[in-house]
């Protein structure tokens, strides 16, 4: 993996340049209707109150490099949920998106949780390829799951038979 990089919490501060990279680095996945819903998905409410669980990577100039966003569950606080992830295309591939997601996983462990959620597009197949290599459960296409035409594929991952 880059060795360059700095990871932190992200911040209020870091809003804008998560929003600027969800159209470009999903490549362009459902076009602007695409960008927008996922922009949709992302507002100030996670920068500001879901950040203790929630990583962000800087090249050494400052420029975003990558970022999780998660949370341990309000309702059960056995679950933890990755609402989303994303690394820059240029640094695809070297281990950037399974090192956050190590990070989470021995975060949310130290709290209790034994398990991990997410969902993703069933258009997303970079997505759901990344998942299952990282251990989690693929379920089918759930129709409707968001709401009326949003389908989405669910990831489950168990962390109870690892290492502390
Ligand atoms: C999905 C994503 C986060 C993966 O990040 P990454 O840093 O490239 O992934 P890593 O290099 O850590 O890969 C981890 C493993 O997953 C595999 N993997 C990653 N992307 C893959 C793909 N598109 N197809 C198949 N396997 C893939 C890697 O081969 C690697 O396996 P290995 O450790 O056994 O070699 C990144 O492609 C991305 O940001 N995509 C756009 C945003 C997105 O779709 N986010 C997820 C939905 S919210």
């Amino acid at each position: 993996m880059s060795a360059d990089l700095t990871f932190r919490q992200p911040t209020e501060a870091d809003h804008a340049r998560v929003l600027a990279a969800l159209g470009p680095w999903w490549g362009g996945l459902k076009g602007e209707a695409g960008a927008r819903e996922r922009a949709s998905l992302v507002p100030r409410l996670y920068f500001q109150h879901f950040t203790t669980f929630s990583r962000l990577a800087e090249r050494p100039d400052g420029t975003l490099a990558a970022f999780l966003i998660g949370f341990v569950s309000q309702t059960d606080p056995s679950v933890a949920y990755i609402h989303f992830v994303g690394v820059d295309p240029q640094l695809h591939g070297q281990g950037i998106g399974r090192s956050l997601y190590e990070w989470f996983f021995g975060r949310v462990r130290e709290s209790g949780v034994l398990k991990v959620k997410c969902i993703t597009s069933p258009q997303n197949t970079g997505s759901r390829a990344y998942h299952a290599r990282l251990g989690f459960e693929v379920s089918e296409v759930l129709p409707d799951y968001d709401g009326p035409g949003l389908d989405r594929v669910a990831f489950t991952r168990s962390l109870a038979a690892e290492p502390a």
